[in-house]
């Protein structure tokens, strides 16, 4: 029996939770070429959500080409474009005239193309000597997807990662370049709010207001109770209100943790899930999590680790700089406690969520949070 409870990105509509009303205002989006911006915190199902929209777009008949590009791992302009002449040539069938077409175009540009001996996937070597050459060859890509009969759209995940690079003026360039398209629909996506929404939202710069922010929130309690029982039910499994419920608190509704730990509830086979069997999976996941967790350790300081342990007791922080807080865990100053906070944030331990009364801390690893409760 196959696991229904998926911890890749996407698999199927059926195996996928809620988000409607996220999916049709992207629907809407995608139609009237809005440009969006995607926001959450990391695991929550930026990534899942766009691959759900494409699958809608195509599902509906909807005549859309979509492109998915994911620049984590890019450190240049070189790379961005090797990595988006990569999914155009995935997204465009090279037996199609516009995947010969592009292919064509590409080879234009002279880098070498080759095709993945295995997968039979496109891989590119760019080697451009000057600026003005990768200028022209982003600026031809762009060009060529926006005189495509069928609109584009383009979603570009972990988009933060350009303000990595080392060509400095890459926002008001790509800025110039999407401004002049026609047929191109972008969805920008991003994990560091900050970064994100500096890029769109301070107006010093390039990108400012000019998309439509949809952020993503935990799903609701009634739709993951809901998905959970129904995957249990329909493949011949009982599973309690209170342990539901149990699932959704632990994992505090975080999408990757939910799916996680539903995942191995199901992997283990019980064919009546009770709170204990819930349980064992729970002890479970924090076993196998304790390699790394020991790493995180060794990469800390004493003050670091202490402060990360205080902060998953507590569950959340809404005030760091509480003296309640600082004396209950021996932190010392306010500004102390700011400069762990920052420092802990900085390497993606914590989370920072920026609400109406201020920043609430959590650690980002929800099954590492409940594995320091213990210490
Ligand atoms: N709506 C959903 N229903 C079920 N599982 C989901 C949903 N959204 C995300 N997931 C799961 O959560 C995990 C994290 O999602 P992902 O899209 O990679 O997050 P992000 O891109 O925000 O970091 C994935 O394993 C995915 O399977
Ligand atoms: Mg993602």
């Amino acid at each position: 029996m196959k696991n229904p409870f998926v911890i890749k990105p996407y698999e199927s509509k059926d195996l996928f939770c809620d988000r409607e009303k996220e999916l049709r205002l992207m629907v809407q989006g995608c139609i009237n070429h809005t440009d969006m911006t995607l926001i959450s915190q990391r695991r929550m199902g930026k990534t899942g959500l766009i691959l759900r929209l494409f699958d809608e777009l195509h599902e509906t008949g909807l005549n859309r080409q979509t492109i998915y590009v994911d620049i984590y791992a890019s450190r240049s302009i070189d790379d961005f474009i090797k990595l988006l002449a990569e999914a155009a040539m995935k997204a465009f069938q090279p037996k199609s005239s516009i995947g010969e077409k592009l292919i064509s175009f590409i080879k234009s540009l002279r880098p070498q193309l080759s095709f993945d001996t295995i997968t039979g996937e496109p891989q590119l070597q760019i080697a451009y000597q000057t600026m003005h050459e990768k200028e022209y060859t982003l600026r031809g890509l762009f060009d060529f997807l926006d005189a495509q009969e069928v609109p584009v759209i383009v979603a570009i995940d972990e988009f933060q990662q350009i303000r990595d690079y080392p060509e400095k003026n890459m926002e008001a360039l790509l800025r110039s370049y999407i401004q002049q398209t026609q047929n191109l629909t972008f969805i920008f996506c991003g994990s560091k709010k900050h970064l994100m929404a500096d890029i769109f939202a301070n107006e010093k710069k390039p990108f400012y207001s000019s998309t439509t922010f949809i952020s993503l929130e935990k799903i609701s309690e009634t739709a993951y109770t809901q998905f959970i029982r129904h995957l249990f039910n329909v493949n011949g499994r009982k599973i309690g209100d209170d342990a539901i419920q149990f699932i959704l608190e632990w994992t505090r509704r975080h999408t990757y943790y939910t799916q996680q730990l539903c995942h191995t509830i199901f992997a283990n086979g019980d064919e009546d899930v009770t709170l204990d069997v819930v349980k064992v999976s729970c002890e479970q996941l924090m076993r196998q999590g304790e390699a790394v967790y020991l790493q995180y350790r060794q990469m800390l300081t004493d003050k670091q680790w202490n402060y990360l342990i205080a902060v998953a007791k507590e569950g959340s922080v809404r005030q760091i700089t509480a003296s309640a807080f600082l004396k209950r865990n021996k932190i010392g100053s306010p500004s102390v406690s700011r400069r762990l906070a920052e420092a802990l944030v900085e390497k993606g331990l914590l989370n920072d969520d920026v609400g109406l009364n201020g920043t609430t801390y959590t650690v980002s690893d929800v099954f590492f949070s409940h594995w320091m409760e213990r210490l």
